[in-house]
């Protein structure tokens, strides 16, 4: 994966690269940004500019947060968070999922997780699929799967913080965040208020991808939150009969805008029923792909073990 650091783009297309960002530019409309300086960083002892994240419980601790966003619903963000999920517990990493969506949570289901997260006295207990990942989802947290969620934007975004703050999680090398689609009220508390590391974008042909992508970043940038890659989903279709994969609107345009925007291009998933069908019977772990294998994630457990030295030395 291309380093952002490396970025050799001039900064004119909209590239966050170069970070000339040094202090929190709260001035608009960004209710409930907390731009006191004094970081409380527990997770990372990192401090993201401008942004009070909020601490992690003592029975938790997450090297990696990777959130996962698209602009609408229903391109695939929650397949793709379960497949990057999936592909880092096949590598040997300790991996969970956080189910930002509460509105739409489906995470539970792909894994095939039933029944409702347990607790104890400490906090709420992540449940696990089974291959071993950890998982919190409304959908665990409510008698019937089916159950609305029916609450206005300010319980949505406290339950998603208490997601992070609350859930005994253990150890976990990777956290993966299935955002809310859009850049609205909850993905903005989301992604101020849980230290993320990265986000990935998920695009479909059928959205306006440039404006997604431009939107991503604009917000990317205001919080300080590096863009990891794009992925693009259902541009092209496998044929179930003899498997043959065949573009479904013409070439799609992701590479061309992970270009443009400097962002790395992680790949694109094609409309395959077998994985629609895993999904739909909570087997998304047993889906093969060679998905994202130069998503090295390597590098980042690696920067922040440093990061971790080099706290300690201080
Ligand atoms: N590449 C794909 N091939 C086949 N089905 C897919 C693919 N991507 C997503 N789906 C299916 O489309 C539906 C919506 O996907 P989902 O990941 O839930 O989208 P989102 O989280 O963006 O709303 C699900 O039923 C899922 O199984
Ligand atoms: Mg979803
Ligand atoms: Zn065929």
């Amino acid at each position: 994966m291309e380093e952002k650091q490396d970025c050799q783009c001039d900064g004119d297309k909209g590239c966050n690269c170069e970070s000339e960002k040094n202090g929190c530019n709260c001035d608009e409309e960004k209710a409930g940004c907390n731009c006191e300086d004094e970081k409380n960083d527990a997770h990372s002892g990192d401090s993201k500019k401008g942004i009070k994240k909020l601490t992690i419980n003592n029975f938790s601790s997450v090297k990696n947060v990777i959130a996962i966003m698209s602009g609408k619903g229903g391109v695939g963000k929650s397949s793709v968070t379960s497949l990057l999920a999936s592909g880092f517990r096949k590598r040997g990493f300790e991996v969970g999922v956080l189910d930002a969506d509460l509105t739409g949570p489906s995470v539970p289901k792909m894994f095939g997780i039933k029944g409702m997260a347990k607790g104890n006295d400490f906090g709420i207990l992540a449940s696990e699929s089974s291959t071993g990942i950890k998982v919190m989802s409304i959908n665990l947290l409510v008698p019937r799967e089916d159950d609305p969620v029916i609450w206005r934007g300010p319980i949505l975004a406290n339950t998603v913080k208490q997601f992070w703050t609350d859930v005994i999680w253990g150890d976990l090398d990777y956290l993966f965040v299935d955002l809310p689609p859009g850049t609205g009220d909850v993905p903005l508390t989301v992604m101020q208020s849980i230290p993320l590391d990265g986000l990935v974008i998920v695009t479909s042909p059928q959205e306006l991808a440039v404006m997604i992508v431009n939107k991503a970043i604009k917000m990317a940038k205001q919080l300080d939150i590096p863009i990891l890659g794009l992925i693009e989903n259902m541009s092209s279709a496998v044929c179930p009969k003899c498997g043959e994969e065949f573009q479904l609107f013409g070439p799609g345009h992701s590479k061309e805008i992970s270009d443009r925007f400097c962002i790395p291009f992680l790949g694109s998933m094609p409309v395959d029923p077998f994985l629609a069908k895993l999904c739909d019977h909570g087997k998304v772990e047993e889906y093969y792909h060679n998905l994202f294998i130069n998503f090295i994630p390597d590098r980042f457990v690696g920067s922040r073990k440093n990061q971790d030295k080099s706290d300690n030395e201080r």
